[in-house]
C-alpha cells in the first residue's frame, strides 16, 4: 500500500519519448513588397505565393474556394530566438497577461510555423494571389489547404479575455 502511494506521489509526467527531427522542403515562396517583419498593417498587402512549377497540377480545384489556409516558415526568426521564451506577454505588451507561447500566435515559437487564413484572389498556373498574408517577402511556404467553414470555423469558440479588443491583427 505504502509502495503504491509512494509511486503515485513520485510519478513523473508523461514523456513523449525520443522525437526525431523532421526535414521539410518548402513548396513555394511568398512574394510581396514587405521586406522586414512588422506589426500589423497586413490587411491590404497583396502577395503572390509562387509555388514550384512542377506541382502546379496539384492546384486543380483550389480556385473553387474563396479562402485558403497558408502554412509558412517564419524564416527570419533567428535560430537562437526560436523556443527561447516559453512564456511571454503577447505582442510584447506588458499590459497583456503572461502567456505560454503555445497559447499565443507569437513568431517566437519552438518551430516558427505561421498559419493564416486569407482570401484567394486568383490562381494563375503555379501562382496564388492572396490578400492579407502576414508573411514577409521570401517567406518559405510549407503547405496550402482550402478553408472549409464546415470543418474550420467554430463560431462558439472561447478565447482568452485579453484577446478581446485587440482586433483582427491582435493576437498575431
Ligand atoms: C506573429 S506571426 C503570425 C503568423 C500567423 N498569422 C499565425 O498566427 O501563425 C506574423 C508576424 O511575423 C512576422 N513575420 C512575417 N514573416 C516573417 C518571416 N518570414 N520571418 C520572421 N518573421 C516574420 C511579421 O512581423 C508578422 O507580423
Amino acid at each position: 500500500m505504502l509502495e503504491r502511494l509512494l509511486r503515485f506521489f513520485t510519478r513523473q509526467p508523461p514523456h513523449p519519448g525520443p522525437l526525431t527531427a523532421i526535414t521539410m522542403e518548402p513548396i513555394g515562396v511568398v512574394r510581396n513588397r514587405v521586406r522586414e517583419p512588422r506589426r500589423g498593417g497586413w490587411g491590404e498587402v497583396t502577395s503572390r505565393i509562387v509555388l514550384r512549377p512542377d506541382i502546379a497540377d496539384a492546384l486543380l480545384g483550389l480556385s473553387d474556394y474563396s479562402h485558403i489556409m497558408v502554412l509558412f516558415w517564419l524564416h527570419a526568426v533567428p535560430a537562437e530566438v526560436r523556443g527561447s521564451k516559453h512564456r511571454l506577454h503577447p505582442m510584447d505588451d506588458p499590459q497583456n497577461p503572461l502567456q505560454g507561447v503555445l497559447a499565443t500566435r507569437s513568431q517566437i515559437r519552438f518551430n516558427p510555423i505561421g498559419f493564416t487564413v486569407v482570401p484567394l484572389l486568383k490562381v494563375a498556373n503555379n501562382v496564388l494571389h492572396v490578400r492579407g498574408l502576414d508573411a514577409i517577402d521570401g517567406t518559405p511556404v510549407l503547405d496550402i489547404k482550402p478553408y472549409i467553414p464546415e470543418y474550420d470555423a467554430v463560431p462558439e469558440a472561447r478565447v482568452a479575455p485579453w484577446v478581446r479588443g485587440t482586433g483582427r491583427e491582435g493576437p498575431r
